[in-house]
């Protein structure tokens, strides 16, 4: 399934990304806040939030495809850790910022 984006609505430090409803298990969303372009990933259930932009060459990760290892760069291939955004395999070097989620009402914030 193709990713959403969308653009988030900050509240306080949490920005609005995406329905909860709207994020099946093992798929991925995305959003646009300020100069943040953001990945929303359900892996198992398990919701992340990192950089949607790949530290190598600046791909957009929401065109890759998610494992459990994680997010897989869909241009050279580096998977990148959902926890705590460091890449699992060459070429990419740096890690992903990560950031902190919660999930309330059926809505996912992303804290910036
Ligand atoms: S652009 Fe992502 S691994 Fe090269």
């Amino acid at each position: 399934m193709k990713p959403t984006t969308s653009t988030g609505e900050l509240l306080g430090r949490w920005v609005k990304a995406c329905k909860r409803a709207e994020l099946g298990t093992n798929q991925m969303c995305s959003f646009d806040f300020e100069n943040k372009q953001i990945l929303i990933a359900d892996l198992g259930g398990q919701i992340y939030a990192t950089d949607r932009i790949c530290t190598h060459e600046e791909a957009d990760l929401a065109g890759g495809f998610l494992s459990e290892e994680g997010v897989r760069c869909p241009l050279h291939l580096s998977v990148f850790n959902l926890r705590d955004g460091r890449p699992q395999n060459p070429p990419a070097e740096l890690p992903l910022k990560t950031y902190n989620i919660k999930v309330e009402k059926d809505e996912i914030y992303v804290e910036v």
